[in-house]
Parts: structure tokens; sequence; C-alpha cells
């Protein structure tokens, strides 16, 4: 197993944060802390809707990608409120967060939604983050293999081999997120590699080995280096500590030096 063949991708999740002139100012400070990142590593500002064209426009000639928090799966119609892959793509988008467990939690989606937005998203170029992850309740009970295998069989459903290498995968313990409870190296690399275990019985070891893998929950300045120098723990998918260039930048220097 090699982990340098795989990218490494620190992406924030500004969740519902920022204005446009906050989000300009954040990412022009972040542009030039992070622009010594580059080859293997992606840095990506996952974005709300109304930042993005701005977002787009502020890191045009940098190493910064930009990605969506969200996406519909249906390709237009009567959907008020939703916004295609299509709308995404033509703005220059190249990222989207699906199945986020706020997305599960508040908004109902389910592993069938989050399938099909990630078809939805593939067929038209978008990169998907699918997001999966064990309630605390459901460590608790000691089934977090079930649930994790369980999210990915049906989050994948149907996807190719070949498209499969485009998704990233991101482990979110449900209690870890935004509680500063951030699960320890050893617990996240214990799932990351397990995933990669179901992707390889899914598919089969070479693709495996090529999809990255990120950890999300209470990721940090302090943290992120520890995290990130596992073996199956490709990067970070980061909600609060994203919103701040410094530490932000921290993270991906982490994975730079990683
Ligand atoms: P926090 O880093 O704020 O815990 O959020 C993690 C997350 O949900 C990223 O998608």
């Amino acid at each position: 197993m090699n982990k340098n063949a795989r990218k490494a991708i620190i992406a924030g999740n500004w969740k519902m944060n920022k204005t446009r002139p906050e989000a300009k100012a954040l990412l022009e400070a972040i542009k030039p802390l992070v622009a010594n990142a580059e080859g293997n590593v992606e840095v990506i500002a996952c974005v709300p809707f109304t930042n993005l064209e701005t977002a787009i426009t502020v890191t045009e000639n940098s190493n910064i990608k930009i990605g969506a928090e969200n996406v519909h799966f249906e390709k237009s119609g009567a959907y008020t409120g939703e916004i295609s892959a299509d709308m995404l793509t033509e703005l220059g988008v190249a990222y989207v967060v699906i199945g986020h467990s706020e997305r599960r939690q508040y908004f109902g989606e389910t592993d069938e939604t989050v399938n099909k937005r990630t078809v939805a998203a593939l067929s038209a170029g978008l990169k998907p983050i699918v997001c999966v992850g064990e309630l605390k309740w459901e460590r608790e009970c000691n089934i977090t293999e079930e649930v994790i295998a369980r999210q990915i069989k049906l989050d994948l459903w149907g996807i190719s081999k070949e498209d499969v290498k485009n998704v990233v995968i991101a482990y979110e313990p449900v209690w870890a997120i935004g509680t500063g409870l951030t699960a320890t190296p050893e617990q996240a690399e214990e799932v990351c590699a397990f995933i990669r275990a179901e992707l390889a019985k899914l598919y089969d070891a070479e693709t495996a080995e090529a999809v990255t893998i990120q950890y999300g929950g209470s990721m940090n300045a302090g943290n992120a280096a520890e995290l990130l120098a596992k073996p199956n723990i490709d990067g970070g998918l980061i909600g609060g500590a994203s919103l701040k260039a410094e530490d932000f930048n921290i993270i991906v220097q982490a994975a730079v030096n990683g």
C-alpha cells in the first residue's frame, strides 16, 4: 500500500457561514498561506451556494479549488430551492459535499438520496465528497462497522470502478462534529482502514488504494498532523477550523509535510 500515491485532500466545509465580503476576505487570507501546497496535496474550500461565484473569482489562478455543500440529483425542473450539478459545473465548481451528517440529521437525507446525488454529481463531472459516519449511540452499541459498511454500499450503489476513483470519502463520526471531541488517531485510522477494505470488497484492491479517504470531526491545528500521519487517513474535511485562515493553513501544512 502506498499512501503517497493518493491525493491528500484538505477541504474546508464552511457550512452556513460567511457573507460574500467575509468569504472574499477569508479566501484572500488563505490564498498566500497555502500557495506552496502542490502536487499531491489538494486544497479545497466548500462554501455556501451564495459564495460560489465570489470564491471562484477570488481563487482564480491559485491552487485552491472550490466546492459546494450539496447538490440536487435531478438535472432541472420543479424543485424549488434546489441547485443542479450542471449549475455548479457551469460556475467552475470542482467538488461537492454530499450526505453530510447535518443534511442527514436535519434535512431528511437518506442513503438513497445520497446515492442519487453522488451519481448526478459524477455524471456532471463534479467530484463528490461523500460523508459517512456513525452516531454516538451506534458506536456505543458496537455497530460502527455495520453502519459504515451499509452507508458505503448504498451511497456508492451502481457507481463504476472508474467513477469511484473520482469520489472522496469523508469519515465523519457524528459524535465528533462540532463537539470538540475528536476521534483518536487510532479510532479514525481503524474506520478509514475499514472503509478501504470495504471498497476493496465492492471493487478491488487497486481501486480501493486509489480512493482518498478523509477524516472529519473537530480536526484542528493541534491534532491534524497526528491524524494525517495515519496510513489510511489521506486528508481532512474541516468545519470550524476552516473558518480561520491560520488554523486552516496549519492543517494544510501538516498534509504538505506528511
Ligand atoms: P468541525 O470540524 O467543526 O467539527 O466539523 C466537521 C465537519 O462537519 C466537516 O464537514
